[in-house]
């Protein structure tokens, strides 16, 4: 059996600008509320990738005719009105939950399963679910499929545990198609929530405070579909700028948001990068050594966002000193580290700590993507490294990053993604 990999061979400054893809977990969010809404959905910079395409299949199965061409995809209801996510859509992608409000908001009942494995540790939907209670949804669980049924959808007021950022979107959704208002308090804040509200507003909903921590939806609006463009994706953007950091490259992210990607950009600088930004473009150059950051503690958004934790690991392994981190989101974010210390890093983990001890430089290794920026990371690192790094299991990957090769091979990375045989790999001892 053969599968792909990608083979990077290091130590080639990245150089050169490019544009940075639509967000994948804006595109998810706004595929899932077009159900809401009568009429056609027209989302321009839609990233093609796996997840997307799964979102696709998903709203297809629910009575909807989506299809894409190139990264513009149409979505529009064609009258049939499923409300059964199966188990295989359900797994194939943790984002599934996302469909959980808006098919609540338009049809009052929906069933699903439990969306897929646990990459990042447990990721339970608990918090969703009590939400879609306090709406007046009744849920069962009946041999692994949970059903939700309304008689009515209500408005209410509802204050979250912690500031979720799949719940605060599925409660914006199904509250979209509640009767009356919804006050949601302790909300995340995440720019890819503001962008979900701005695109609903635009199709005639009425939700206030998107973005902050108390947002208000006044429900029972007819909403009819618009065009609107997915806002740019800020961790694929982290991604590229990492990967020049640790190559010691000069480059610059065009169609980029920078205001969205302060602490980000803060950490880069901190970590001896000289970062400019203009408008929608950001620049960074990295000519000098890289510096430890002593303390990065991931947060919910305006903090650092656990999606960059890996990219930004990657990129310290090679700093002159100590760097810690804390991971603060979920509980199993540091399986990427294994592999960076296949390929030379010094790293310790400690429950949520990892602390990283700069070494001058890492070398090529073969290693398997454990999870998408994990994955991401280990090509980060093998930009920066000497030598030929192998990268297995790119399904990661593709999850969420669109040309993801042909991208870095712009910016003059030596980089290819090939076929290998499985039976041959195993012979020479890859993992992670
Ligand atoms: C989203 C992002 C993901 C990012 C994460 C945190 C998308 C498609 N994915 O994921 O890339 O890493 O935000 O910024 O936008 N939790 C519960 N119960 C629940 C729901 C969540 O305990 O019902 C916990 C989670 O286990 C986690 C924390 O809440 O510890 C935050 O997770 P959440 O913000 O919900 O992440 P996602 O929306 O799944």
């Amino acid at each position: 059996m053969t599968e792909e990999m990608l083979q990077i061979t290091g130590g080639i400054p990245l150089q050169g600008e490019i544009t940075v893809q639509g967000a994948k977990n804006s595109a998810l969010p706004l595929m899932a509320a077009a159900l809401l809404c009568e009429g056609e959905t027209v989302l321009k910079r839609v990233p093609q990738l796996s997840d997307v395409y799964a979102a696709s299949r998903i709203l297809n199965r629910l009575g909807c005719r989506c299809t894409a061409e190139g990264s513009t995809v149409s979505i529009r209801h064609s009258g049939a009105e499923n409300c059964e996510i199966p188990d295989a859509d359900m797994r194939a992608m943790r984002s599934s939950i996302m469909f959980l409000g808006p098919i609540l908001g338009r049809m009052h009942r929906c069933t699903i399963t439990m969306p897929g494995g646990c990459e990042l540790g447990p990721r339970p939907i608990d918090m969703h679910l009590a939400a879609m209670r306090r709406m007046g949804v009744q849920i069962f669980e009946d041999g692994g499929k949970i059903r939700c049924t309304a008689e009515k959808l209500s408005g209410a007021r509802i204050h979250l545990p912690l500031p979720s950022v799949g719940v605060t979107e599925n409660v914006i959704m199904a509250a979209v198609g509640a009767e009356g208002e919804t006050v949601l308090t302790n909300a995340a804040r995440e720019p890819e929530i503001a962008d979900l509200a701005n695109y609903l507003n635009q199709c005639g909903a009425d939700i206030s405070g998107a973005g902050e921590s108390t947002v208000v939806i006044r429900g029972g609006k007819k909403l009819t579909g618009t065009e609107y463009a997915v806002m740019p994706d800020r961790i694929a953007a982290m991604t590229y700028l990492c990967a020049a950091a640790a190559s010691g490259g000069s480059i610059c992210l065009s169609g980029a948001n920078p205001r969205d990607m302060e602490s980000c950009l803060h950490v880069l600088e901190a970590a001896g990068c000289t970062v400019g930004c203009c408008g929608s473009r950001i620049f960074l150059d990295r000519s000098g050594a890289l510096k430890p950051v002593p303390y990065i503690c991931t947060m919910p958004y305006p903090g650092f966002p656990t999606d960059a934790q890996a990219l930004i690991s990657a990129v310290l392994c090679t700093a002159k000193g100590t760097s810690v981190i804390e991971e603060t989101i979920f509980e199993s974010r540091y399986k990427h580290l294994a592999a960076l210390m296949r390929m030379g890093a010094n790293a310790r983990v400690s429950g949520r700590t990892a602390v990283l001890q700069g070494v001058p430089r890492l070398h090529g290794a073969s290693v398997e993507a454990t999870d998408l920026r994990g994955g991401a990371a280990m090509a980060v690192a093998a930009f920066g490294a000497e030598g030929v790094t192998d990268i297995t299991a790119l399904h990661h990957i593709d999850r969420g990053y669109e040309h993801f090769a042909e991208t870095f091979h712009s910016l003059g990375g030596a980089v290819r993604r090939c076929r290998f045989s499985a039976s041959e790999r195993e012979k020479q001892g890859v993992g992670a």
